[in-house]
């Protein structure tokens, strides 16, 4: 079993560079198998989650050439087989390759995807999708099969603004007979560095990143080449570090408009950093005041920095509050704060309350990505030493976070024990 061992309170200093975003990656790597020609990704993050969909390529009979932190993918020889239950469940996006390959082959049959459990995450808003451009979706006791006899355009209005039924939507509508329209899409960034993607390939696709895209379908997509857009998630991560217990850490190669909600609230908590094109310089401050915050849809404060962000409210003077409006269980980070000494309460499904704590090291588990990336902070902040378990979902999302803390003086290492 691996553990992560933590000896706190080591002031940082130097500087961390942040990786291609994991969600906009996971997504890219199936938009890829669109063409029938090469498709190039550059500054891939390095993590287990992009294995997991190499797994997918290798099932699918898709060849790739991994060098770091870039893959060239090319599906000349590709084969439409189910994509077994073992496989599709090890991630959420192994759902990408729905929309992929229905816009490909009018046909696919895979397992129920997986990913962090942190609510219920139902996939109507993708299915009713396809079902309005045209295809036929029965579901079994253990797998989705959808078929269309053509995919055809549509108007699709989501109830939702979902990130993962926005993106498979543009997938299958790339390749239909006419005009998709998306409404009320979801507006991450990640979904504008796929379409900007897609459309290197010879793909139609307009207003990505707003609420309204509009897909034209064509018939051939050609090769095409994307740089993965930075990691917002794990800059916000280490920004969150460094204003809690950095001399002066530099984040770098991020974009600091899309982390803007998570640095307004931080310049509301009177955290010290200073924004640059490319990166934030942090310095920590020890006046730091509580305050409230609501997780809600890009360009709102994401939910998957919550977790995070409550291990640094610990650190804040006074009761703050955070509501959880995106997922309905994406507090289980908050017992295992509590074994290190958080106060926090849950006042309601969606509501904690948090004060100012005097973290102690103890044995906790990550339950899901974020979780663990919370944990990583409060193991950072604590006196004494914390051992996490439950390491392998941090190591889904965050490439090489052993090495980039141990790099700007963290006392952080990762072991291995039977
Ligand atoms: N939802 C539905 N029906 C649907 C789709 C979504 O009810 O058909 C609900 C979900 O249950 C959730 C909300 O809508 O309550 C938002 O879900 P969304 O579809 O936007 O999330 P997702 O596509 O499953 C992606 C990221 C998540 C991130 C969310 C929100 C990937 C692979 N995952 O998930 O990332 O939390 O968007 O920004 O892109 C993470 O990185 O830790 C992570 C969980």
């Amino acid at each position: 079993m691996k553990k992560i061992i933590i000896n706190g309170q080591k002031t940082l200093n130097g500087t961390i560079r942040i990786s291609g975003a994991k969600n906009s990656a996971l997504a890219l790597i199936p938009a890829a198998i669109l063409t029938d020609e090469e498709a190039t990704i550059c500054n891939l993050p390095e993590i287990s989650d992009v294995k997991s969909l190499e797994a997918i390529l290798d099932i699918l009979n898709v060849s790739y050439k991994r060098a770091t932190e870039s893959i060239i993918i090319n599906p000349k020889n590709m084969k439409n087989v189910a994509i077994p239950e073992e496989i599709a469940n090890k991630l959420r996006a192994s759902y990408y390759f729905m929309g992929a390959l229905l816009a490909k082959y009018n046909h696919v049959e895979m397992n129920f995807p997986g990913g962090c459990n942190i609510g219920k995450r139902p996939i109507n808003l993708h299915i009713e999708g396809f079902k309005k451009m045209g295809a036929k979706v029965t579901q079994t006791t253990d797998k989705y099969v959808i078929h269309a006899d053509e995919l055809k355009g549509a108007d699709i209005t989501f109830d939702i603004a979902s990130v993962g039924a926005t993106i498979n939507i543009m997938l299958a509508a790339t390749k239909a007979k006419g005009t998709t329209h998306i409404n009320n899409a979801a507006k991450e960034p990640e979904i504008k560095n796929v379409a900007d993607f897609l459309n290197t390939m010879g793909a139609k696709i307009k207003g990505a990143g707003t609420s309204r895209i509009t897909i034209t379908g064509v018939d051939h997509l050609k090769s095409g080449a994307v740089e993965v857009i930075p990691d917002r998630i794990e800059a916000g991560t280490y920004v969150i570090i460094g204003t809690l217990i950095a001399d002066k850490l530099k984040v770098d190669n991020l974009n600091p408009k899309h982390i803007k909600a998570l640095l307004d609230k931080l310049k509301k908590t009177k955290a010290k950093f200073t924004i640059e094109d490319e990166s934030v310089i942090c310095e920590k401050s020890s006046n730091l005041i509580a305050t409230d915050m609501e997780t809600y849809y890009y360009p709102g404060f994401p939910t998957d920095l919550q977790q995070p962000f409550t291990t640094y409210l610990t650190c804040c003077q006074g009761t703050s509050t955070i509501t959880e409006n995106i997922y309905e269980n994406r507090f289980m980070h908050v017992n295992e704060l509590k074994k290190m000494n958080a106060k926090i309460e849950k006042i309601s499904k969606e509501q904690i309350t948090i004060e100012k704590s005097s973290l102690q090291g103890a044995t906790v588990n990550a339950t899901d990505l974020r979780a663990g990336a919370s944990l990583i902070i409060a193991g950072l902040i604590a006196k004494g030493t914390t051992t996490i378990t439950g390491v392998e979902h941090i190591l889904r999302g965050y490439e090489g976070i052993i090495e980039k803390l141990k790099n700007v003086g963290a006392d952080i290492k990762l072991v291995e024990e039977d």
